[in-house]
């Protein structure tokens, strides 16, 4: 294949980190990245360049451009986590194939995209390309989060901004493992998807019987693990209502809220714990074979129908700049950005 010498790219203006915590919200991207041409990226001794064909918009994206998240950002060059794409340099047997990938070195919102070569994970023909486009971050995290469910034997778990992409594939993850989800959502329209996806009960944080309702739900089926992706007072109260022994992960920040912590002697008196997830942590953790076998697990369920990618919309990297805010509102689907258009 003649490779071009330079690409189409949303590439970042900024360096290293912000000091602000406002969230994964974003209605103008011009503060933080431009549609550029830039240099065809040259992948470097265990690196692969890749064409992408599909790249995924999650919320961890928005942290990193606005310089909130746990990585550096790095002006001039292009964003984007996690894309598909087709392997078409670099020293691996998969020049040619349709992989899945994490970018390391050049971004995913762009036409072509780096990535280290033991990362790189084949697709199956039969793999719808949205799916594969977010294959990584969330069915991964999904599955990887479920372990500390199955781990803590209890027959119940909490999920709060359950109505996420990641939201519902843990709860049809539990549901098809016989764990009872007690789900978390601040809009009531969301309460009855969730139901039928196979949460056992649904809180709806706004209300204001809702931690109520949740102790209710809590003596019914007793949960050990509260998966926390919103971090605001109501998760707080939450974890303090759960019994003894209850863990607390935290895995996201999308309040921008400061909880206070009333109850600490339940940390001391309680066994109660508060701890961090990151998948990028528990991808070393656990090691190569586990994460294969995940990535098999993944794709079975988005092939058999058992999970569903829900699709925003899908915008042209050339119109980006100027789309992808406004379908980054519309609730309950994921954006994607398309450079082959
Ligand atoms: N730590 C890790 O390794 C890791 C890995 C993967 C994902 N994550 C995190 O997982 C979370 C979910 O990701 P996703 O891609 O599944 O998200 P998503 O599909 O974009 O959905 C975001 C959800 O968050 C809810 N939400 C936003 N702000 C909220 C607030 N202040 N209070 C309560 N709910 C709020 C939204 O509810 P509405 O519909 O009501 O707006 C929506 O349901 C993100 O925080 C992401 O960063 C972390």
């Amino acid at each position: 294949m003649t490779l071009p010498t330079s690409m189409k790219a949303l590439v970042q203006l900024h360096d290293g980190y912000a000091g602000t915590q406002t969230g994964p919200n974003v209605s103008d991207l011009s503060p933080f990245l431009a549609y550029q041409d830039v240099p065809l990226p040259k992948p470097a001794e265990g690196k692969a360049l890749i064409k992408v064909l599909l790249a995924a918009v999650n919320p961890s994206d928005i942290h990193f451009i606005k310089g909130e998240y746990g990585q550096p950002r790095v002006k001039g060059s292009p964003a984007g986590f996690e894309a598909v794409g087709e392997v078409v340099a670099g020293n691996t047997p998969l020049i040619g194939k349709r992989v899945s990938f994490f970018a390391g070195g050049s971004g995913t919102w762009a036409e072509y995209a780096l990535a280290d070569v033991t990362s790189l994970v084949p697709c199956r023909p039969d793999l719808a390309e949205v799916d594969a486009a977010c294959q990584l971050v969330n069915p991964l995290t999904a599955i990887a989060m479920f372990d500390l469910v199955k781990e803590s034997r209890a027959e119940s778990f909490v999920l709060n901004a359950a109505g996420s992409q990641l939201g519902k594939y843990l709860i049809a993850l539990a549901r098809d493992n016989g764990v009872a989800p007690i789900a978390v959502v601040r809009r009531a329209e969301q309460a009855a998807e969730l139901r039928d996806l196979g949460a056992h009960s649904v809180i709806v944080s706004t209300q204001p019987d809702a931690l109520d309702q949740a102790k209710t739900a809590f003596r019914a089926l007793p949960p050990a693990i509260l998966l926390d992706a919103v971090g605001d007072q109501f998760t707080a109260d939450l974890f303090f209502a759960m019994p003894k022994h209850s863990t607390w992960v935290n895995y996201g920040k999308l309040s921008g809220e400061a909880p206070c912590l009333t109850e600490l002697g339940q940390l001391i008196f309680m066994n109660k714990k508060i701890e961090g997830f990151w998948l990028t942590r528990w991808i070393k953790q656990v090691g190569a074979d586990r994460v294969r076998a995940g990535f098999v697990e993944i794709q079975e369920r988005f092939v058999s129908g058992a999970w569903k990618t829900d699709v925003a919309g899908i915008v042209p990297l050339s119109e980006a700049m100027a789309r992808l805010p406004e379908v980054l509102a519309i609730p309950d689907g994921k954006a994607f950005i398309d450079p082959r258009c």
